[in-house]
């Protein structure tokens, strides 16, 4: 396989590494990951994360093995283990599903490792639209919020909803951005400002409690989010908090719009119900890392994405161009957009 870098992926001609997500911002710690349990095990611990790149890192795990010379079996048996290793982003099925059509097909280990090179290349593409569509619907001096990450960490190119706010930044349109800290595994916070700073894009850092009252004083202007898995009329699945900005957003007027490649839009389900909703562990609620606040047996619940219906969706921003409510409505994802 060629050798391919991103922020947080790398492949230097002999090991695939990433960079773990879980120590940002305090440490930039590059870790190898030689087998697909590892992955599993950094997928699931979200050492790598967010949708697009969890396809890409998983698509290139499997590259990875076939290169070593694992068997058609074994590659099946990886990619189905993989394919399992987290619930909500379809991206990480896509990506996994793509490779398995290539053996399917009778194609060679060579063949496969051509598709995996084409899934991270092509999200580099992708991200690019939707800079640009995105971009396209920023005005000058608006501020603008968004929530989780969603930029170079969270894919191989410039990001989804950041991707949009650096290339509306590029275009020197004087955006501000407002970054939800994230709660519980606060990837605003840790991830999002980190990539803002690197980017010299002027941030202010809120808790996620604190959006609706920016919003009722008019100190934003627009919410650019992403998304972990959108169904076919609309309604889509993105990090938890996104729906309760959705319907602040919508109550105060507020412009709102999911920024997505095609490869997150999942053609089996029909609306939000469908998707499946990742539950993690109670820690993550009842503390952060080593430090619980809460008392100890304290019951939590800790759905890690939430569904926010097509209703609130002012348009949704996709690698191909900006779909309004209306036509997300009348189907328009249905018919290959
Ligand atoms: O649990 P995470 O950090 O993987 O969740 C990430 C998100 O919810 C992002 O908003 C989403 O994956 C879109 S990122 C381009």
């Amino acid at each position: 396989m060629r050798a391919l870098q991103s922020l947080a992926l790398r492949f230097d001609g002999k090991r695939l590494a990433i960079l773990d997500q879980t120590l940002l911002p305090g440490a930039e710690v590059w870790v190898d990951v030689t087998d697909p349990r590892a992955m599993i095990e950094a997928i699931q611990k979200l050492k790598v994360r967010g949708a697009p790149l969890l396809g890409v890192a998983a698509a290139l795990c499997l590259a990875c093995i076939a290169e070593g010379g694992a068997s058609h079996a074994q590659l099946e048996s990886d990619a189905l283990w993989l394919r399992r290793a987290r619930p909500t982003a379809v991206n990480l099925m896509w990506a996994l599903d793509r490779l398995r059509h290539v053996l399917e097909r009778g194609g060679s280990k060579d063949d496969l490792v051509l598709e995996a090179e084409h899934i991270f290349l092509e999200d580099v593409l992708l991200c690019e639209h939707m800079a640009e569509h995105g971009a396209a619907l920023i005005k000058g001096g608006e501020s603008l919020l968004t929530h989780c990450n969603t930029g170079g960490l969270a894919t191989v190119g410039v990001g989804t909803a950041l991707g949009v706010i650096h290339r509306a930044h590029l275009q020197n349109k004087r955006i501000h951005v407002f970054v939800d800290e994230t709660r519980p595994l606060l990837q605003g916070a840790r991830l999002t400002t980190w990539e803002l700073e690197k980017l010299e894009i002027p941030h202010t850092l809120i808790t996620d409690s604190m959006a609706a009252i920016l919003m009722r004083e008019g100190r934003v202007q627009r919410v650019l989010v992403g998304a972990d898995r959108i169904a076919m009329n609309g309604d889509f699945a993105n990090k938890v908090g996104t729906y309760g900005l959705a319907v602040q957003a919508n109550f105060h007027g507020v412009p709102f719009h999911p920024v997505a490649p095609y490869s997150t839009v999942d053609t089996h389900c029909e609306c939000g119900g469908d998707i499946p909703i990742e539950e993690r562990g109670a820690s993550e609620v009842l503390g952060f890392r080593e430090l619980q606040w809460a008392p100890e047996g304290t019951g939590a619940f800790n759905p890690s994405f939430d569904v926010t219906p097509v209703a609130l969706v002012t348009s949704l921003v996709l690698d191909r161009g900006v779909i309004s409510q209306a036509e997300l409505k009348a189907g328009k994802l249905a018919l290959g957009v």
